[in-house]
């Protein structure tokens, strides 16, 4: 039912004149992935960094770039991040035309490249919208804050919206992973791993820490801990209708 969550850090939060050595820090504290906030000033209202800040990361990390557009027309640029080495390259549903059949594009662009896509949806954005799209895509990225900046407040109720995509996948019989992004730490953990989540991302939680490797350690354990948890309900509860 649960996959091992995995902590994919934000280095929006990180230190920028010193990447080389915060990247070391995660990957030594067991963080899965790095998280690639890419956002243009126009999609959300932020302007963060681009494609020759990602072909530089390529060179230095040793987990894979889990690369997040957050831009208008994305598929204009998708082919350069896809070259400049991201592993998992998510785009926004609300970014692309499904009209026009854009979606299904990116996400043939990116499988045709070898790398995993992934599609997101800000909070305000039905997760029945991923209806068409669920059986083709390597991961889900649901948004618990709306983008645009780090260090924001979980919104409640997005563990509910977690469960709605697992939902929608078993369903479908498909799998891909959950991953959630936006106030993620030691408080806000546990609810979405008990609801399928997969890969959390945190900034604010792990390079605001004192110490970023133990807080990937302390927030990986938590949400494993909630996913036993609800493990251990779910069997308990087939027993119990079992009579
Ligand atoms: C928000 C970004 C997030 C953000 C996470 O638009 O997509 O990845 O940097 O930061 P925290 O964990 O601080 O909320
Ligand atoms: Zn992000």
């Amino acid at each position: 039912m649960f996959e091992p969550v995995q902590i994919a850090p934000s280095i929006l939060s990180a230190d920028f004149m010193n990447m080389g050595s915060d990247i070391r820090m995660i990957e030594q504290g067991g963080a899965g992935y790095v998280h690639v906030d890419v956002m243009d000033g126009h999609f959300v209202p932020n302007l963060t960094l681009g494609v020759p800040f990602v072909k530089q990361l390529k060179k230095i990390a040793r987990i894979p770039l889990d690369v997040h557009l957050m831009i208008s027309n994305p598929l204009e640029q998708l082919p350069w991040f896809i070259d400049a080495g991201a592993d998992i390259l998510t785009l926004h549903l609300e970014a692309l035309d499904e009209g026009a059949g854009e979606v299904e594009q990116a996400l043939a662009t990116i499988r045709g490249a070898g790398a995993k896509a992934a599609l997101s949806i800000k909070p305000d954005t039905p997760v029945s919208s991923l209806a068409p799209y669920i059986e083709g895509v390597d991961m889900v990225l649901v948004m618990s804050v709306y983008p645009g900046f780090s260090g924001q407040s979980y919104i409640e109720g997005s563990d509910e919206r977690v469960a709605e995509v697992a939902a929608l996948a078993e369903k479908a019989g498909s799998r891909p992973l959950i991953e959630v992004d936006g106030g993620m730490g030691a408080a806000t953990a546990g609810l979405v791993a008990a609801c399928g989540a997969d890969v959390l991302v945190a900034g604010n939680a792990v390079f605001g820490a004192p110490d970023p490797a133990a807080a990937i350690a302390e927030i990986a354990r938590i949400a494993t801990k909630a996913q036993d948890e609800a493990l251990n309900r779910a069997g308990g509860e087939t027993e119990a209708s079992r009579g």
